[in-house]
């Protein structure tokens, strides 16, 4: 099948690589013309496991290729995916829609007569929007009288970045929302393939399951992350606690691990697009609310726990930040805990030295001037009051513990994700602070 992808993005470019390893042909699609040009000579421009391999192989196979000229690829494919960026409005919560029209605008301005196309929107977007997005689509067409069948359908990504390729080659299931058989139909033959179950629904619901997902991993998170704070007043342990209550087959293990609560792209706004689209259906949505609220305050607290250690008197310190992607196996930084919490250290006058596995040139502009930047985890430790754990790496859960404990002024480690046993840490001397856990 010929495909088109617009925006490449993380979305955008996995599903394009994806599609073109699955023997499509692809043609990728972005405004930025950066983008393109990296992606033209063969760079992938995400960090992604596996993706770089596999955009390599298929450029070699000529099964796809970038452009950005949106033209070329609406008069080669019939099937054109829109993945372009929904972000949160700052002021409202809601979502940011802007590049979701202008692509609208831009295929209704395109589209040539007689044609006939697909539209599937795979961005996270507001209940409504695709049927909209096909009505303004044909409004286009009708102005500038010409006669193409346009039909739009709703097929949203429950990918996660970091694990991206994975996940969108063996999907849990495949979502597809349109009331168009046709559509339906060849959306299904393109996806059969991967051998996951089709949900076959109408855009409304469809576009409804992607933020429900996502609403109720993110509560999933908050509601561990209150956990943990009552475990810490109680002197329970959190991570036995979520062993247990994960082992009960109705609840489930998955994202039921404390720490500093969720960042990224998804969660913080797809919760807040929710809550805003609950209350303009004058539903008060409470639950939601308190997720976005608690998972605020996670980070805060964690912030503060430091801050508390030192009676408040951080200035002059030094501390190692080891991670700063919002998740391990990324580097996105959208929404990541880190940049709160070194603002906040940076702010009362602490010094920081900071590092990540591939996350520093991303998170270099968002971070507050002062930081200096470490190549490797022990770099950042050499001479800091305390290590501050702040992603949960596969690298510094192998770190050589003995090492740090010597490059560290005081063997002192604050650690946001939980990634060490305290009966370890406690052994080798380390003052401990994690969450949910008692201190040791
Ligand atoms: N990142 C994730 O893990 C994830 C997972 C599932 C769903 N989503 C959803 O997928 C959508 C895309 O997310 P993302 O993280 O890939 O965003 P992104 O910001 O990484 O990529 C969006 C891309 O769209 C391009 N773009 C914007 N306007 C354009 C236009 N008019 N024409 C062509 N290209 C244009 C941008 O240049 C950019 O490269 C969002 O709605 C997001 O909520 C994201």
């Amino acid at each position: 099948m010929k495909i088109a992808v617009v925006g490449t993005g993380y979305v955008g470019l996995v599903t394009g690589v994806c599609f073109a390893d699955l023997g499509n042909t692809v043609i990728g699609v972005d405004s930025d013309e950066s983008k393109i040009r990296r992606l033209l000579a063969g760079e992938s421009i995400i960090f992604e496991p596996g993706l770089a391999e596999m955009l390599a192989t298929n450029i070699k196979r000529k099964r796809i290729r970038f452009t950005t000229n949106l033209q070329e690829a609406v008069d080669a494919c019939e099937v054109i995916f829109i993945a372009v960026g929904t972000p949160q409005d700052k002021k409202t919560g809601e979502a940011d829609l802007r590049y979701v029209w202008q692509v609208a605008r831009e295929l209704g301005q395109t589209l040539r007569p007689g044609a006939t196309r697909r539209i599937v929107v795979k961005s996270t977007v507001p209940v409504g929007t695709t049927e909209s997005l096909e009505r303004r689509i044909r409004d286009t067409l009708r102005r500038r009288r010409v006669k193409a069948a346009v039909t739009a359908a709703s097929n949203p990504e429950f990918l996660r970045e970091g694990s991206a390729v994975r996940d969108f080659m063996e999907p849990d299931r495949v979502v597809i929302g349109t009331r168009d058989t046709k559509t339906a139909s060849i959306l299904t033959a393109l996806y059969k393939p991967l051998g996951a179950p089709i949900v076959s629904t109408d855009p409304r619901s469809s576009e409804m399951i992607k933020y429900a997902s996502n609403a109720l991993l993110a509560a999933r998170i908050s509601f561990i992350n209150e956990i943990a704070n009552i475990c810490e007043c109680v002197g329970a342990n959190i991570q036995e606690v979520a062993a247990g209550v994960g082992m009960d087959k109705r609840i489930g293990s998955h994202f039921l691990a404390a720490g500093i609560g969720y960042g990224g792209s998804c969660f913080p706004k797809d919760t807040e697009a929710l809550v805003y689209i609950a209350g303009q259906g004058s539903v008060r949505s409470r639950i939601l609310e308190s997720v976005v609220a608690v998972n605020k305050a996670q980070r805060v607290r964690f912030l503060d726990k430091i801050l508390h250690y030192y009676r408040g008197h951080v200035k002059g310190r030094r501390f190692a930040i080891l991670g700063l992607a919002f998740k391990p196996n990324t580097d996105d930084m959208r929404e990541a805990p880190s940049i709160d919490i070194v603002r906040g250290l940076i702010r009362r006058g602490a010094r920081v030295a900071a590092y990540d596995p591939v996350a520093i040139s991303i998170a270099r502009p968002l971070m507050p001037a002062g930081v200096e930047y470490a190549s490797d985890p022990y770099g950042a430790a050499k001479g800091a009051q305390a290590a501050v754990i702040l992603t949960e790496w596969n690298e510094f859960k192998e770190l050589d513990l003995r090492r740090l404990k010597r490059l560290l002024k005081t063997p002192v480690v604050f650690d946001g994700r939980n990634i060490f046993p305290l009966e370890n840490m406690q052994k080798l001397g380390f003052r401990y602070i994690s969450v949910g856990r008692r201190e040791v």
